[in-house]
């Protein structure tokens, strides 16, 4: 996610700024600027890199002066990281500058309308653009800047949490907000803004959090004036007293980064099909592959290279893309693919999956395969990482930065990713019905929803864990598409609570491991709706018999596991094809809860790393 800080009041700016970035960067990004304004001109540095990069920059070049300012950490989504995309960005006329977090769905669109009247562009960015809509309105139709970004932002499609100023009036700085947070620091005869208090904590512990479709002018020495950007009616502000401490800002409030982001699942699986995904339409949108079709659908097959937890989303994928798409799908292990000379052909598809896009295996598999001329697409959560430009083309998860070493909200939004494309291959392959097809673009759209229903079982699950946590061994079965699901949960488990779990088949305890099954042996089993269901049912029999204990994932209002398990998890029904979206919800925090009672280290657990970069 970017970050943004900005600061209008009687200090200088730029510390304020600066320490402000420093604050946000455990939010992740690939490059950093600032822009002040002196009392005459607009001071602009920005830098593709670290905000110690920015500082160098900015010492280097010019002077740092002046008490309005705006600061920003970006996490790319379009364009690549470098220094003319980093923000802030100018309006064409030089007056205006803004600073950005979110995706403006439109902006092509907007952009084509604005060449068409003149305007220039030197980024390849959203944000650019919607600088120069404003500053488009605002000549237009003679306003001042609050009102021009009012109007400019109901033209818009898509989330935001924007900063700007104009130089001619540099006695206001104008916000806005939709999707994206955004919060205002308010001190004696000063305002802060930033993307959450840690930025402004030490100067105020009174601020706002702007709610969706609200602006916002902050004037040095007045009060603020908050409005509704639909209607202009104007909000009275709700001012809260922080009593929050600068950790717990950087994690949401919430004890630990995984934490967040199992609870931002909702949010980023939204964010990853936005203006991708078009159920009133019937269509799904991915730019990276309009123009490579052709090699899937004439695809002898497809092969999945990743690690880890990707390895997991690719092993959904090889369930989704046969049942849906009927294309011949393998799943590699990318440390096991690239040593063991495989046979590859201009005629197969890999598709490389990585959160990171640095992984060293995956890297050097996509490297092998490109060598034997196949087409490598790469499904990557980094904008600009080395794996998304090593591949001919792809899909960006937008999950934002994923801090926690344990891959939560990133295994989500992969298989977000590849469903978005299975689905458009079925639809042009004709091997799913149209009715089948619309029907699952609208369940998908509901998947944040029912996600967000799993994640408020979290208490339940909390006392499942505590009953858990001292055991030695887990064992944990799914069929179908949620196998995958428990090896992933077993992964999770492993991977932060130190506890070994293993994930198999169902179906395959009687070829061995129920010889591991007594009183002391939790067995999670993954028994939702599903073409399985009595066959799961069976396999719950045969544990019981054997005094394992069950814990079952249920689809909500299941009466017949219920009355076998000795604890359930309950997750809303969805079609079988999209169980992993939530049937790995109370798996996560299921492991999550126990590794801390355990105490362990749930954010750097030992011996991991959050990218893999060697081999
Ligand atoms: C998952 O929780 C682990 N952190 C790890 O298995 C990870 O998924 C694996 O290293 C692959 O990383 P990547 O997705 O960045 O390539």
């Amino acid at each position: 996610m970017c970050g943004i800080v900005g600061y209008i009041g009687e200090k200088e700016a730029y510390p304020i700024i600066l320490n402000g970035l420093k604050r946000l960067e455990y939010r992740g990004y690939d490059s950093a600027g600032i822009a002040l304004f002196d009392g005459k001109n607009i001071n602009l540095c920005k830098t593709k890199g670290k905000v110690v990069d920015l500082e160098k920059k900015f010492s280097d070049k010019q002077s740092n002066k002046g008490s309005l300012g705006i600061g920003h950490t970006r996490w790319a989504t379009h364009g690549i990281p470098n220094d003319v995309n980093s923000h802030p960005h100018l309006s064409n006329s030089g007056d205006l500058v803004i600073i950005h977090n979110g995706i403006i769905e439109n902006y092509a669109s907007i952009k084509k309308e604005l060449l068409n009247r003149g305007y220039t562009f030197t980024s390849d960015t959203d944000t650019e653009v919607l600088v120069n809509l404003i500053e488009d309105v605002k000549k237009k139709e003679n306003v001042k800047l609050g009102k021009a970004v009012q109007i400019a932002l109901n033209q818009v499609v898509g989330a935001y949490a924007i900063a700007l100023f104009d130089k001619t009036k540099p006695d206001e700085i104008v916000v806005a907000k939709l999707g994206s947070p955004l919060a205002i620091g308010i001190g004696e005869e000063e305002f802060f803004i930033a993307s959450d208090a840690s930025p402004f904590i030490e100067f105020t512990n009174n601020a706002i959090y702007l709610e969706d479709e609200e602006m916002a002018i902050v004037r040095k020495g007045r009060a603020i004036e908050v409005r509704k950007i639909k209607d202009d009616s104007v909000v009275a502000p709700y001012i809260q007293e922080l009593k929050l401490n600068l950790e717990q800002i950087e994690k949401g409030g919430f004890d630990h980064f995984m934490l967040k982001e199992i609870y931002e699942q909702p949010t980023v699986i939204k964010d990853t099909y936005r203006g991708r995904l078009l159920p009133t339409k019937g269509i799904i949108k991915l730019g990276g592959l309009e123009n490579y079709i052709e090699k899937f659908t004439n695809a002898d097959r497809i092969i999945i290279v990743a690690c880890g937890t990707s390895w997991h989303a690719g092993l959904v994928a090889e369930y989704i893309f046969e049942d849906l798409a009927r294309i011949p799908v393998e799943v590699e292990y990318a440390s096991e693919f690239r040593y063991r000379n495989p046979i590859i052909t201009e005629k197969d598809v890999v598709i490389a999956i990585s959160q990171s896009g640095e992984t060293a295996d995956t890297l050097a598999a996509i490297k092998l395969a490109k060598e034997k001329g196949a087409f490598v697409y790469g499904i990557c959560n980094v904008v600009g990482s080395t794996i998304s430009r090593e591949t001919h083309s792809g899909t960006y998860t937008h999950a934002g930065p994923e801090i926690g070493v344990a891959s939560t909200k990133a295994f989500t939004t992969q298989i977000t990713v590849l469903t978005m494309i299975a689905l458009k291959l079925a639809k042009i392959k004709g091997s799913i019905s149209n009715a089948h097809y619309m029907l699952l673009l609208q369940e998908l759209e509901m998947i944040p929803s029912k996600v967000q229903e799993a994640l408020e079982t979290d208490s339940k699950i909390k006392e499942i864990a505590s009953i858990f946590k001292d055991v030695s061994n887990f064992l944990y079965l799914g069929r179908g598409y949620n196998f995958p699901v428990a090896l992933e949960g077993a992964l999770k488990l492993k991977e932060i609570s130190y506890i070994h779990a293993e994930g198999y088949p169902a179906a395959e305890m009687k070829h061995g491991p129920i010889a591991l099954i007594d009183e002391q042996m939790p067995v999670v089993v993954i028994a939702v709706n599903s073409n399985h269901y009595d066959k799961v049912v069976s396999n719950i029999q045969e544990i019981k018999s054997r005094k394992g204990k069950i814990i079952a994932v249920v689809t909500e209002g299941d009466t017949t596991v219920k009355e076998m398990a000795d604890y359930i998890m309950e997750v809303p029904n969805t079609p079988e094809v999209l169980t992993p979206l939530v049937t790995t919800i109370p798996l996560q925090l299921l492991s999550y809860h126990i590794a801390v009672m355990l105490e362990k280290n749930v954010d750097q657990p030992r011996n991991l790393a959050k990218s893999v970069t060697v081999e």
